[in-house]
């Protein structure tokens, strides 16, 4: 859900509630037998998180933002981000379990339980990341220690805003899978520092760092220490299933 607003002398009357509540109504229609989950995102500061929470929605997700500049100094203490490549393909698959674990910790349901590192996934995951590359508006990028080991990793999207936002492109770093036997501050100052550069090449102003843990983490922390503001969360709540459905 996004740009939820009723007009300011009709609030507190009931209508948000009356209108996530046929929103929710027609989620569960469309998605079956499958889970639903409906997940809202809001600015921060704002004091709609109040109204999500008082009909049971969580935060699970936070988001900061950053200009995208072409500074292309290295980042601190040996660090470094490339584009991925169909050789980091086990390396990205490892790091796919603590992000999965990560995102469930923080009650994000809306993405699958961490997989098993089995020879099929490592191949269609090389398959993916060595396919022909068009351009830079959508990509996988890792994060290497000082020894040349991928620590990192991170996804990529430079799009445009759909209506009712003004047109305006912006480039969302996502997924951010970091080793968690370490330190992610050098790891996510690197894969912000690249994605600032590839974002302001693909033509758009700012970077928002999606996916984040909330803050008081060292993640979190880490966003801010590299320049990040914050800007919004998902607040989330399962759709409770039809009768039929149980
Ligand atoms: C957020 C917004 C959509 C809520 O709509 P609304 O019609 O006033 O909400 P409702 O009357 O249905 O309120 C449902 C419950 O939330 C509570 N609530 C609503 N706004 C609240 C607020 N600002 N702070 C605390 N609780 C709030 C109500 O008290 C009510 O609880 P109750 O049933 O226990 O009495 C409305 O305030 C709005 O349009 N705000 C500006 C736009 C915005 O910020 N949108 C969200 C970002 S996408």
């Amino acid at each position: 859900m996004r740009s939820l607003v009723v007009a300011a002398r009709a609030r507190k009357l009931g209508a948000g509630r009356a209108l996530l509540a046929k929103l929710e109504a027609i989620a569960r229609s469309l998605s079956g037998a499958a889970p639903c989950v409906l997940a809202a995102e809001v600015l921060e500061p704002n004091p709609a998180h109040a109204f999500y929470e008082r009909l049971g929605y969580r935060p699970v997700s936070w988001t900061t933002r950053i200009a995208a500049h072409d500074d292309a100094s290295r980042s601190g203490k040996g660090w470094h981000a490339r584009l991925a490549t169909s050789q980091d393909a086990y390396a990205v698959a490892t790091l796919e379990v603590p992000l999965a674990m990560r995102r469930r910790a923080n009650g994000d349901e809306r993405f699958d339980r961490a997989r098993e590192v089995d020879a099929s996934f490592v191949g269609v995951l090389a398959a993916h990341l060595g396919r022909a590359r068009g351009p830079l508006e959508q990509c996988e990028i890792v994060a290497v220690d000082p020894r040349g080991a991928v620590r990192a990793c991170a996804s990529l999207t430079v799009g445009s805003l759909d209506p009712p936002f003004v047109p305006a492109r912006r480039g969302l770093l996502g997924r951010f899978a970091i080793d968690p036997a370490m330190d992610c501050a050098p790891a996510l100052a690197a894969l912000v520092a690249l994605a600032r550069r590839l974002t302001h090449v693909a033509g758009a102003q700012m970077l928002e760092l999606t996916d984040l843990d909330p803050p008081g983490t060292p993640m979190y922390a880490a966003a801010l220490a590299v320049g990040a503001a914050p800007w919004s969360r998902i607040s989330m709540r399962a759709a409770p299933l039809r009768e039929s459905q149980t």
